[in-house]
């Protein structure tokens, strides 16, 4: 039995930051940004959207009615939850007004959630071949104002339908994985930025893609060669290149550049949105999809995940006979030609606006009020969502 991606989709707040802009402000070269970190614009979140609200926005463009009558799990991925007790899973849940006949669990370790997820959905249809599962990775990478990590900042949410039979992309029984405590990048609970050991965290990235790579190859008798494309955890998109660059050493002269074209293509979103975490490899995966015209039916798509910690995992998917009537390439363009950009003044106001943790009552600006799902308040410490017409 196949099992994989059915449909995908994604959110991200309807505000940015363009980083030319910001480079100039903080007294930095513009082409570090854009070249040394590859990235051009960042997504602002207003303090009415969250996780939750992200993640519903994105999940309910995948509902159909044939998905409520056969969804058996809800699991969110994410390292910026909204509560520590209560799952994300079960506000999106309410949110979508799903069946009360399911598993709603929200699932951490750092930007590795939303593989750990997906992985779990397809164990659960496997076992359950007649029942969907709804992933979401949402997430809100915040390292503060003026900071070596503030260029990497972002936020949105992916959300996916994993099934049997998938109309978009299977997930191969091939992945490997691996976990190593290590402290290259925390959020201590009683704060709302990261701490990220900067350097030393993409040293690690690069030796635990190095390390699951060279044994996926010798556990799968695969090489690059076998690849259309590969995607990656981008918590910006030159770390994804370094990590490409590791795999292509002895890779066929047509295979290099199929590769790195397709990279490119999967850096498209994060470009323009930056890191978002748990979402980030599938925000790629996405951005594959909705740019390259030239991928077919049954070609294979490496996928590397990685969350600090640390654990990473490399598997691949198929695309599937008819995938690409599964996308919805030109809604995302509108969508991000849409967003409203922001001076950096107006970007340091909402950044400062409302920090997420504090405990006091406050009522979001509806002025941002954007989507049809918003964080309406925070009245006695109860989060207060609110489905717009
Ligand atoms: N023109 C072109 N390139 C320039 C330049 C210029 N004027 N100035 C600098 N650069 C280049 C540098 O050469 C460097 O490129 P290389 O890495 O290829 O050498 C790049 O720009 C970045 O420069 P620095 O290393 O000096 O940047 P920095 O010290 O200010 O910080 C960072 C970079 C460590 C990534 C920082 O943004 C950070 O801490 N980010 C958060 C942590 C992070 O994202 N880690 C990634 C791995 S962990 C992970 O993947 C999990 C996750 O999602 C967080």
């Amino acid at each position: 039995m196949k099992i994989g991606i059915d449909a995908i989709a994604m959110d991200t707040p309807d505000f940015y930051v363009d980083l030319v802009t910001l480079a100039k402000v903080r007294g930095d070269d513009p082409d570090k940004y854009t070249i040394g970190i590859g990235q051009d614009e960042q997504a602002v979140p207003p303090s009415s959207q969250d996780i939750v609200t992200m993640g519903a926005n994105a999940a309910s463009q995948l509902v159909t009615p044939a998905i409520r009558a056969s969804i058996g799990m809800v699991l969110v991925g994410t390292e910026s939850g909204v509560d520590a007790s209560k799952s994300a899973a079960l506000f999106i849940h309410q949110l979508l007004d799903l069946p009360e006949w399911v598993r709603a669990v929200e699932l951490k370790e750092a930007c590795y959630g939303g593989t750990a997820a997906l992985m779990m959905a397809r164990d659960y249809v496997a076992g359950h071949p007649d029942k969907s599962v709804l992933v979401i990775a949402a997430d809100i990478a915040r390292y503060g104002l003026a900071t070596a990590g503030e260029v990497t900042q972002g936020a949105g949410a992916v959300a996916m339908i994993v099934k049997a039979e998938p109309r978009l992309i299977t997930i191969e029984p091939d992945s490997v994985y691996r976990s190593t405590s290590i402290n290259d990048f925390w959020r201590p609970i009683y704060q709302d930025t990261a701490i990220a050991q900067g350097k030393y965290s993409t040293e690690q990235y690069l030796a635990f893609f190095q390390a699951v790579w060279d044994r996926y190859q010798e556990e799968n008798k695969l090489t690059a060669d076998n690849f259309a494309g590969m995607t990656f955890h981008l918590p910006y998109t030159k770390m994804g290149k370094k990590a490409l660059d590791l795999a292509l050493p002895k890779a066929e002269p047509q295979t290099v550049k199929r590769l790195k074209e397709r990279f490119d293509a999967s850096t498209r979103y994060c470009r323009r949105i930056g890191n978002i975490y748990t979402g980030s490899l599938y925000l790629g995966l996405l951005s594959l999809l909705d740019h390259d015209a030239t991928l077919q039916a049954g070609d294979r798509i490496g996928l590397f995940s990685y969350g600090s910690g640390a654990v990473a995992e490399f598997f691949s998917g198929i695309l599937q006979p008819g995938f690409s009537d599964q996308l919805q390439s030109a809604v995302h363009a509108r969508q991000l030609d849409e967003r409203q950009q922001l001076t950096v003044p107006a970007y340091e106001a909402l950044f400062s606006d409302k920090v997420p943790y504090d405990p006091e009552d406050y009522r979001p600006d509806p002025a941002y009020f954007r989507g049809q799902f918003v964080l309406t308040g925070v009245v006695g410490q109860e989060r207060l969502y609110e489905k717009r017409p």
